[in-house]
């Protein structure tokens, strides 16, 4: 066995492990996986995770360190492996994989660039302060809680650092500030989400943006960024304490050329304001009037089945794969052959070769409640990847944030696009049926 290989970074035992193995095995490299604690019923995620992987290790605790990181970094090195560099998909851990990075001699994002985007209020001050957003931001208390509600401007709630879409929700009426105190205190029990909250920033208001939402996937090269992919939110559900972001498509259905040329104009301002020079990135943004805004800027890959979906626009290259190759190939020649290829699907530019594939993505989230029984429907398409992460007999309870059921994946041929992706944004709605007792 080889002993030059990745260093992963798991929370509670999940991450999308496996796909980042198998991407590391098609460039010849072993990985080493370090895990958080998994939760007592995903017990079996750590035999499943040694057996998986060329070296593993655990934590004592449900959210890793960067002790815990150091300590692997020097026993690795000490049993005479190499580390060629450190990735982790879980935004709680992306500090830690940038200082690793730092470590190793690898190009990435600085942590403190990292810091910043996880910062919500942070990053939307310093993007209004230039110009680049017109959306206005305060953090709550019980007294700016109360003076937003009285004023008649829209806007919109949510923690100054959180994933998952937890506590995020507009601000109306009928809420009140023991809505936040409620969530809070579902946070502080949460074992899996709750060191992503540790920072304790506490909640954000900024004004409501109204638009069509999208997400952009982006990887930055040596300081040129390019726009590997733009999902189109087709269908969002703010009507709880989460909002719930149901299907996406892309390529983007209501983008027209003009448009597009104006999207990526603008992502490459952000990044520039941002010195965002490598690494990979899930920028959400809203257009309204021909206006775009930024939502968020996530420094990892989407979540949901946005890689696999990137895969299919690319015919063969996920979104993880990107990610790893931006780690791997860094030396002059290397980089000129990733910006090469990355510029062959970069929307809005004059090297885009549009694709010949569309791809279209649900997420079935859960609602509380025994589940009876889990089935699935067929649609006008066959899909693509389909997922189902609850079993029957589980109890779900009520959460503030999301709670992934499952979600498909499907390839639709470009030029059936038009025929086939109305039909299929409804019939996909069914394409998981849940019975609750
Ligand atoms: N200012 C805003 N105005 C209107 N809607 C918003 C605003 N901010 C966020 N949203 C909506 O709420 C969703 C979740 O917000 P945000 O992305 O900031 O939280 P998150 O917890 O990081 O979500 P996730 O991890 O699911 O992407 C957004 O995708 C968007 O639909
Ligand atoms: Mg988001």
């Amino acid at each position: 066995m080889s002993k030059t290989g990745v260093l992963l970074l798991s929370h509670c035992g999940y991450s999308f492990i496996e796909e980042v193995i198998s991407n590391a095995a098609t460039r010849g490299l072993e990985s080493f996986v370090l895990s958080s604690l998994p939760l007592s019923a995903n017990n079996h995620r750590i035999q499943e995770l040694q057996e998986k992987s060329a070296w593993f290790a655990l934590s004592q605790t449900h959210a890793l360190t960067w002790q815990d990181v150091e300590q692997v970094m020097q026993e690795l090195a000490v049993q005479g492996y190499h580390i060629v560099c450190c990735l982790s998909v879980w935004e709680g851990y992306r500090t830690l994989m940038a200082k690793a990075n730092q470590i190793l001699g690898i190009a990435d994002m600085e942590p403190a660039q990292v810091e910043l985007l996880l910062n919500k209020y942070e990053l939307r001050q310093q993007l209004h302060q230039v110009g680049l957003s017109q959306v206005d931001c305060v953090l709550l208390d019980e007294h700016t809680w109360a003076n937003l509600q009285a004023s008649s401007k829209p806007a919109f709630v949510k923690p100054v650092t959180g994933i998952a879409s937890y506590g995020t929700f507009p601000l109306t009426a009928d809420k009140s500030w023991q809505d936040i105190e409620k969530i809070q205190s579902e946070i502080a029990t949460d074992l899996t989400y709750r060191s992503i909250f540790s920072a304790n920033r506490g909640f954000m208001a900024e004004d409501y943006i109204a638009g069509q939402e999208f997400s952009f996937e982006i990887i930055a090269v040596d300081g040129e960024m390019f726009v590997v992919a733009i999902h189109e939110k087709v269908e969002i559900d703010e009507s709880g304490s989460a909002v719930l972001e149901n299907a996406c498509v892309t390529p983007p259905i209501h983008l027209d050329e003009v448009q597009l040329q104006k999207a990526r104009a603008w992502t490459a301002q952000i990044f520039q304001e941002l010195q965002l020079q490598w690494g990979c990135y899930h920028l959400e943004a809203r257009c309204y009037n021909d206006r775009w805004e930024v939502i968020e800027i996530n420094p990892r890959v989407g979540g949901a089945l946005i890689s696999p979906s990137v895969s299919i626009l690319t015919q063969g290259v996920s979104m993880t794969q990107l990610w790893l190759d931006n780690l791997l190939y860094q030396k002059p020649e290397e980089k000129l052959q990733q910006k090469a290829r990355l510029a062959n699907f970069d929307l809005g530019t004059e090297t885009y070769q549009p694709s010949a594939m569309s791809s279209y993505f649900r997420v079935y989230f859960a609602k509380p409640g025994r589940i009876s029984a889990i089935k699935q429907v067929n649609c006008c398409l066959e899909p693509d990847l389909v997922q189902v992460s609850l079993k029957t007999g589980t109890e779900v309870v009520e959460m503030a944030r999301e709670v992934f059921l499952g979600q498909v994946l499907w390839a639709i041929p470009q030029n059936k696009t038009n025929e086939l992706l109305p039909k299929l944004i409804i019939e996909s709605r069914n394409a998981i049926q849940v019975d609750y007792e």
